[in-house]
This record gives C-alpha cells, sequence and structure tokens, in this order.
C-alpha cells in the first residue's frame, strides 16, 4: 500500500511491507571524482572499524581504486547521483540526489503506528521495523528516480547519532549495495545533514552561519564556519523540545500517529496560550543550552491537577475538557518557544562575535516543521537582521534526502570510504556512532551539568576531520 505527498520537487511515498527485492549493481562516477580531486585523498572514515580502534588511534582511508564498469570521463561534478539512507531513528527513509540539487526521489516509511502503540521509539521494535521495510524503501527510491544502481555515483548512509540497533539496518544496507556495485560510500552525521539540508534548498547560503536543530533527540545551537568544522554553542542537558512535545501529546491523550509534535500544533491553535502559567526554564543559566525535563514536569503536574484522563481521547472529550488540553498545549509550546528565541538571541550575539559576516539562521529538524517554531523564531532573526533558513517540512523530518546531499557536500570535496567488499559477512564490525557530538564545545557555553555524562562520546565529527586535515597536511 503506497500512498503519495507532494513535495517541492519530488515525490514522497510513504509504505507499508512489501515483499524484498534483489540488486545488481556497476560503478558511475567515482573514477572522474578521483581525477578532480587526486591532489586531495580522501579522509573519510572506515564504517567498519570497531568504535575502541576509532577512537584510540583514527585511521583513514586509502583508497584503492576499483575498476569501473561504465566509466564515462565526461562526468561531471553536478552529474553525481547518490543514494542516501537514514535509519537512525523511527524513520526508514531513503531518496536519490543529484549534485545540482535535484531531488529525484524521496520515500519515508514511518513507524507511526509502533511509536502511538508504546507511546514513544522501542529501540528493538525500532530495528524489526527497519529490518522489514529497507529493501522496500531503497528499491521504492530507485524506481521513482528512474534509476538502477548502476547509475548511482555512491551512497550515503547515517553512521550516527541514534539508536546503534536502527543505525545498523541502515549502514548493512548501504554496504551491501555499495559492496555489489563497487560504489563508494560517504557515512554522514545525522544533524550535520538536517543543517546542510537548507543549503539544497537554499543556494545562497554559504559558510559561516548559524543553525538551530531541533528535533525528538537534540537541541543544538551551531555555528557552521565551513563543511563539517562546527562550533556548538549549546545543546540540552537533558531532554531535547521534540520529547517534550510528544510527551505532552501523549499525557494530552492526542493521537500520536502523526508523531506528538504536530497534534500540540494543532491543538494549541484552539487554546489561550496565557492560560496556564508554565515558567521558562534556565532563565539564570547566562548561556545557550536547553533543558525541557522541568517544563515536561510542570506540565505533568498541570495536567494532573486538572484532572484530565489521557486513557480518554481527545475525540471523546467534553468541550470543558477540549479547552483544558488546548489551554495546556498552547501554554506549554509559547514556554516551550520562548526558551528557544531566549537561546537564539544570546547565540546570535555570541556566533557575531566569534564571525561578524554571518547572515542567516537555518532552523531545521522535526520541530521546525512547526509554523509557531518558524514564525517566532523569524521575529527573533529580524530583529537581528538575519535572515531565516528553514527547509519545508518534508526535509525538516528524517528523510533521506539531507542523507544524500550531506554525502554529495563531503564527497565532492573526496572525504568518502572505498567500496566494502562484496558479500561481507553479516558479523562485520560497524562503525556505528550512537553518541558523535557535531562540534567541540565554545568555550562559554560548556555545561558543568552535562560533563557527567560524557561516557562513550565518540569524538566529534569536527575533531576528526580536523584531525584528518592535520595528518594530510
Ligand atoms: O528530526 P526528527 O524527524 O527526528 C529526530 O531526529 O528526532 O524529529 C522528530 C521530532 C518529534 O519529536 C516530533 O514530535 C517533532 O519532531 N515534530 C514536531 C512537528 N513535527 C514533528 N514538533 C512540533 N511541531 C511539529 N509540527
Ligand atoms: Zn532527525
Amino acid at each position: 500500500m503506497v500512498s503519495l505527498v507532494p513535495t517541492i520537487s519530488s515525490t514522497i511515498s510513504r509504505l507499508n511491507l512489501l515483499p524484498k527485492s534483489s540488486f545488481h549493481y556497476t560503478l558511475r562516477g567515482l573514477r572522474t571524482l578521483q581525477l578532480q580531486h587526486k591532489q586531495r585523498s580522501p579522509v573519510w572514515f572506515p564504517l567498519n572499524s570497531s568504535f575502541n580502534r576509532l577512537s584510540a588511534n583514527l585511521s583513514f582511508s586509502n583508497f584503492n581504486s576499483p575498476k569501473p564498469r561504465n566509466e564515462n570521463p565526461a562526468i561531471m561534478d553536478d552529474d553525481l547521483v547518490v543514494l542516501g539512507i537514514e535509519t537512525s531513528c523511527d524513520d526508514t527513509a531513503a531518496a536519490v540526489v543529484r549534485s545540482n540539487g535535484e531531488i529525484l526521489s524521496q520515500v519515508v516509511s514511518s513507524q507511526a503506528d509502533l511509536l502511538a502503540q508504546y507511546g514513544g521509539v522501542a529501540p528493538k521494535m525500532a530495528e524489526e521495523a527497519h529490518s522489514q521495510v529497507i529493501d522496500q524503501v531503497v528499491q521504492e527510491a530507485l524506481d521513482k528516480a528512474n534509476l538502477t544502481e548502476t547509475d548511482l555515483s555512491a551512497v550515503a548512509v547515517t553512521i550516527g547519532p541514534g539508536l546503534s540497533l536502527c543505525l545498523r539496518v541502515g549502514v548493512q544496507k548501504a554496504r551491501q549495495i555499495a559492496g555489489c556495485c563497487n560504489l563508494p560510500i560517504v557515512g554522514v552525521h545525522h544533524m550535520e545533514a538536517h543543517a546542510l539540508v537548507a543549503r539544497l534548498i537554499e543556494r545562497k547560503l554559504q559558510f559561516p552561519f548559524m543553525a538551530l536543530l531541533i528535533s525528538g533527540g537534540h537541541n543544538l545551537l551551531i555555528l557552521a564556519r565551513d563543511l563539517g568544522q562546527y562550533i556548538q554553542l549549546g545543546t540540552t542537558i537533558d531532554d531535547a523540545i521534540g520529547e517534550a512535545y510528544d510527551k505532552t501529546a501523549k499525557w494530552l491523550g492526542l493521537d500520536l500517529r502523526r508523531s506528538g509534535g504536530p497534534a500540540i500544533e494543532e491543538l494549541a491553535r484552539e487554546g489561550d496560550a496565557e492560560s496556564v502559567k508554565f515558567s521558562v526554564p534556565m532563565k539564570q543559566h547566562k548561556d545557550c543550552n536547553f533543558s525541557y525535563a522541568g517544563l515536561k514536569t510542570q506540565v505533568r503536574l498541570a495536567i494532573e491537577s486538572k484532572k484530565i484522563n489521557a486513557e480518554i481521547p481527545i475525540s471523546s472529550a467534553s468541550s470543558q475538557d477540549r479547552i483544558s488540553r488546548a489551554d495546556i498545549a498552547a501554554s506549554f509550546q509559547r514556554v516551550a518557544v520562548l526558551h528557544l528565541e531566549e537561546r537564539c538571541e544570546r547565540a546570535i550575539e555570541w556566533a557575531l562575535k566569534i564571525d561578524p559576516s554571518i547572515k542567516y539562521l537555518v532552523v531545521s529538524g522535526g520541530v521546525a516543521s512547526n509554523q509557531y517554531v518558524r514564525s517566532r523564531l523569524n521575529q527573533v532573526v529580524m530583529k537581528n537582521d538575519l535572515q531565516l533558513v528553514c527547509p519545508p517540512p518534508s526535509l525538516c523530518t528524517d528523510n533521506g534526502v539531507m542523507i544524500a546531499w550531506t554525502g554529495i557536500e563531503h564527497f565532492r570535496v573526496g572525504r568518502f570510504d572505498p567500496p566494502p567488499p562484496a558479500n561481507e559477512p553479516e558479523d562485520t564490525v560497524l562503525d556505528l556512532r550512537p553518541r558523535w557530538p557535531l562540534g567541540e564545545e565554545h568555550a562559554e557555553g560548556r555545561s558543568d551539568a552535562r560533563s557527567l555524562r560524557r561516557a562513550r562520546i565518540h569524538p566529534s565529527l569536527t575533531s576528526l576531520i580536523q584531525a584528518s586535515m592535520q595528518q594530510q597536511s
């Protein structure tokens, strides 16, 4: 069963289980890329190395050119065609994107039903759901693009951060395709992809720029100085805003099948945002970090005091009960977003001190699909003479386009891994990075609260890239 939802220049499909397919592959574009980048050797990180080996001793791929079967020396940068695969959380997504920015296809299979049933992501269930649909999602992306694997230049896949059981499904699929077709592979940072997809839709968006990345698991304020070069201005010390939206929706008995965020956004339109007095988090902390755990508790207490029963779905609630729920939704949303506004104001100040040439604030990640969030942040940005760049909602929530595009950006500068062996054994140790910071923390933004939780964190993307560049020079 396939239903189609239109988007900017492509088609997204949300699909359910269908039979598996098999693949036959060849290579295209790699040789040309190697010629174009022959001055720079590739500096991506092996996807099949173990976490320990990688953190102890950073190693880089030595690209030994495989013999391309479809050699075409006329292929230019803008002829690259990359398949992107995303399975870091609860959406199985794939897309095919051309390096000129054309989205050839976009497919998302969401685990919304599981989410509604369990009220959150259960890793083992999510892994099973990814495994069931991954072949179909990828095949559908190729079919919609009117391509076969033989037309691809590379495969990009999310390697972190995220749930390792889920990441594994996407990485195995990417390696299977890349191995069979002799294609290079690019390991992508999920949060970098949320930020960089803005450069696909806004071609004027050059580095440096700022980004606020707001999703179910992350709340990040970054200064993007260059590709792979990020300064982390702020992050959450506990929960992300998307988690707060999802829990509030669950406790208010809303329909979670489209996830909690859209349900709260809709209900909040009926409510009085000033009616319930929630306090804005972290007022006393003059930094750019976030906290949503306390606001969640305030919401839960308000729900209890109004005797709202989440077992009664909102569709069956009395009109008075519905008004109470709408008031809580609206009041929660106002304060949750005020927290974003305050942190963005300060981050803009900090970022402009570091680099006064910044002109844009990108707002991306699932929560950035929210119209109220967009309009409030637009006010902040305009007040500071900056411009807001928000990808369309289908590119804010998890998707394969952002992974393919980020793969293209890194591939162009020679950061990729060589094709894995064909028929790689299933027990190969994969390089998955469940906890993987994007950049180094800005000195002023360092939070003591989080320093206790740094166990098993992978070196940041920025530090890995800097180390590789130093090694090369
Ligand atoms: O980026 P994303 O798709 O996945 C993660 O990387 O986490 O973000 C998912 C989050 C969920 O918490 C969802 O409730 C939230 O984004 N979200 C929204 C809206 N659409 C999705 N939150 C508020 N308003 C929305 N319209
Ligand atoms: Zn995401």
